[in-house]
């Protein structure tokens, strides 16, 4: 069986690879990513995998499960208030 990968924000249809480029390329901090670029800003769901990408250079990630993604949202500051 495959392992199902996380690839994108899918509110916005961004694909992590296309965002790893436009805010390497910009200069851009993940925090603004969602005012510059427009992901993270709907339902908030792929911070987590953008913070990872971010963190490791990989831009297809493996479903984060709910303690991971617990741990991350916590360390993580929201994009919007
Ligand atoms: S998946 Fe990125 S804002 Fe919803």
């Amino acid at each position: 069986m495959e392992e199902s990968r996380v690839d994108r924000c899918c509110c916005r249809n961004v694909l992590f690879c296309d965002l790893k480029q436009a805010a390497q390329k910009a200069g851009i901090p993940v925090e603004r990513m969602a005012d510059e670029l427009g992901c993270g800003s709907a339902c908030g769901l792929c911070m987590p995998y953008i913070r990872l990408m971010v963190r490791t250079g990989l831009t297809e990630l493996p479903v984060i499960g709910s303690e991971s993604y617990r741990r991350l949202t916590r360390e993580s500051k929201p994009i919007r208030a």
